[in-house]
């Protein structure tokens, strides 16, 4: 189970080994392309944050003060950057840990010329307990995260009741935390354990209708073509 809130999994007493920590990824070997790595070493010093284990000043970071929407796993980053151009008044935090999928990212932002997108290369949910304080956020993003299809395997999932209340806790009164996958259990369950938290209120009577903004990625392209539906999950903080 995540226990993202629990500072000792952070700093064990002394003697004591450092707890196992179930993470909701594996770090991937990827191939990051030349495009990828020039966009690196371009614009990585700009839009890429470095991890601190303390608060981030959201508006020094940005270079202006706007509403914050964070997003966790974005991959390669397809659906970030429509949103991000589709909302220039917005800006957008995003947390990936694969490597590849930064430099992807950092491509787009580079190509469509995208100025309200600082990326963090961690952990989202360390990010979310140590970078993020209670209720600074407007809006939070969770599209197509891991399934970790095998029973077993379950535990990984992001959407379990200690990580839902650590966010719910970094969102401002009336903001949104949008999910979206297309595995149908994994779907129930973000009902279910959203439903569970008192701090959030469903938008809708169950699923949401997909919200325009979030375009089809190629994770749901490819979920549409095994047969898969999707389902979005829209909740607002009380
Ligand atoms: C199945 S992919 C979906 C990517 C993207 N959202 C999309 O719809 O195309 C899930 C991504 O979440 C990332 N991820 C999983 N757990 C994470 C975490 N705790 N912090 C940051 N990224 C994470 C993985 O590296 C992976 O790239």
């Amino acid at each position: 189970m995540i226990d993202p809130g629990d500072p000792s999994a952070a700093h064990p007493p002394e003697g004591v080994a450092h707890p196992r920590t179930i993470r909701s990824f594996v770090r991937r070997a990827g191939r990051t392309t030349t495009g990828q790595a020039r966009a690196f070493e371009a614009l990585g010093p700009t839009y890429v944050v470095p991890f601190q284990p303390t608060p981030l000043d959201l508006p020094a970071t940005f270079g202006r003060t706007a509403p914050v929407i964070l997003e966790i796993g974005f991959g390669m980053g397809e659906a970030t950057a429509h949103i991000a151009a589709l909302m220039p008044e917005k800006n957008f935090l995003c947390c990936e840990v694969h490597e590849p999928g930064v430099g992807a990212l950092l491509k787009r932002i580079g190509d469509q010329e995208l100025q309200n997108i600082r990326i963090v290369q961690h952990d989202a949910v360390e990010v979310l307990g140590k970078m993020l304080v209670p209720a600074c956020l407007d809006g939070i993003h969770v599209f197509f995260p891991d399934p970790w299809h095998k029973l077993r395997h379950n535990k990984r999932r992001l959407i379990q009741p200690a990580l839902v209340a650590l966010l719910a806790s970094r969102l401002k009164h009336g903001a949104y935390l949008h999910c979206a996958t297309d595995w149908e259990p994994y779907a129930q369950q973000m009902l279910e354990v959203l439903r569970g938290e008192v701090m959030l209120r469903n938008t809708a009577e169950g699923f949401a209708p997909k919200p325009e903004y979030r375009p089809e990625t190629k994770f749901e392209r490819r979920g549409l073509r095994l047969g898969h539906g999707v389902w979005d999950v829209v909740f607002r903080k009380v």
